[in-house]
């Protein structure tokens, strides 16, 4: 029996020892991978749940050094949907079946946009019936913004932490309030403690990041008690202060390697969660979420961002199905889950067995 057969039978896991899950190789790895997959059948089924991703602006007031779409990029075409849009894109969303959408954004702390967002949350609640969860990934917020959104009806957050090395956070990011590493915790706090089903995750193959820095971002997902967790490849964009370490980087296949690997050492680390197979991990393979379905991972989320606006959300290059309908997506996933021996849960929230057994009372 080799050393990682040893680790993954265990119950309980210490920071060395998701490190040496992470720093696996070859015939190893391919035992981790087939473990992931297997915990995920085991504890949460073969279902696969979609939810159908709206981007519906990307006006970012954040300056984040490896996002494409931030507030300095002055190349971006910048845009907003209208109401109408975005509730039409909703509207599709329902009407395949996909069961929740997510409603996504750059960062805008005004209180129209706060305003704005609630009614659709309402809008969206009344058209389908209440039929559609709604997820927010709309950034950082004031404590009383997140409880109204709740109350208009949205039941999930999103809100990556990004790095929990704060010494990797910071250099990352510009140094100013807008970009603290507290303050993204505390909101992740405030989103729990209103009742929010609470996701969060890292980047993946960040310059700088180690094998250490990306177990702890593990650990931490399990101390905080996450109920889902989002998480990907970082990959280059050459309009962003990054950029300049791309040849410090892990070689690309090794940064999809490595986030299958993170995906399936999460699932063995927190059974009952949510893991989203990231749709960065396509950009890098064809069928990179798929394969990250195989090793754990259990919700996908297709873009159903009108055509039009697809080539402005990029905030990384090389993004997948830029060019496509949303009408065309459905054929499409259906025929991929299949292939990764997936079953669709159409028409369900597919919330997290996590969120439901911690909330039990
Ligand atoms: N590569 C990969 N992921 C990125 N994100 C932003 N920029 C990049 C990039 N260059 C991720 C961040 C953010 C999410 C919306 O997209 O993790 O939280
Ligand atoms: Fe921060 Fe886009 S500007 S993730």
């Amino acid at each position: 029996m080799s050393n990682i057969d040893e680790i993954i039978a265990q119950s309980s896991f210490s920071l060395s020892d998701l490190e040496q899950l992470l720093r696996c190789e070859g015939e190893d790895m391919l035992r981790l991978l087939e473990h992931g997959g297997r915990i995920k059948n085991l504890y949460s089924g073969n279902k696969v749940y979609f939810r159908g991703l709206i981007e519906f602006s990307n006006i970012c007031q954040k300056d984040c050094f490896y996002c494409g779409i931030r507030h300095s990029n002055r190349s971006v075409q910048r845009y907003n949907l209208t109401d109408q849009e975005i509730l039409e894109a909703a509207r599709f969303a329902d009407e395949c079946n996909f069961g929740s959408i997510v409603l996504q954004s750059g960062e805008n702390s005004s209180p129209a946009s706060a305003d704005r967002i609630s009614k659709l949350v309402e809008q969206i609640k009344h058209q389908s019936k209440g039929r559609l969860g709604i997820t927010l990934s709309v950034g950082e917020q004031p404590e009383p913004v997140y409880r109204q959104w709740f109350e208009a009806g949205a039941h999930r957050y999103l809100l990556r932490i990004e790095t929990t090395n704060q010494t990797l956070f910071r250099k990352i990011h510009p140094q100013n309030l807008l970009h603290d590493f507290n303050r993204r915790l505390d909101c992740l706090h405030a989103l729990r403690a209103i009742g929010y089903q609470t996701g969060t995750g890292v980047m993946i193959g960040l310059p700088f990041q180690t094998m250490g820095d990306l177990a702890q971002d593990l650990l931490f997902f399990q101390q905080f008690g996450i109920d889902m967790v989002g998480m990907g490849p970082y990959l280059e964009h050459s309009q962003t202060p990054l950029y300049k370490f791309r040849n410090e980087l892990l070689p690309i296949q090794k940064r999809f390697e490595l986030s299958l690997k993170m995906i399936a050492t999460l699932r063995i680390l927190m059974k009952d969660i949510n893991i989203a197979a990231a749709t960065a991990l396509q950009a890098i393979d064809p069928m990179g979420r798929e394969k990250g379905i195989k090793v754990g991972a259990n919700i996908i989320m297709p873009n159903i961002t009108p055509g039009l606006y697809r080539n402005d959300y990029l905030l990384y290059e090389n993004k997948p199905c830029i060019d496509e309908e949303p009408s065309q997506c459905k054929g499409c996933l259906d025929a991929r889950i299949a292939m990764a021996d997936g079953e669709i849960g159409y028409g369900e929230w597919g919330d997290s067995l996590h969120f439901k057994t911690r909330t039990k009372t």
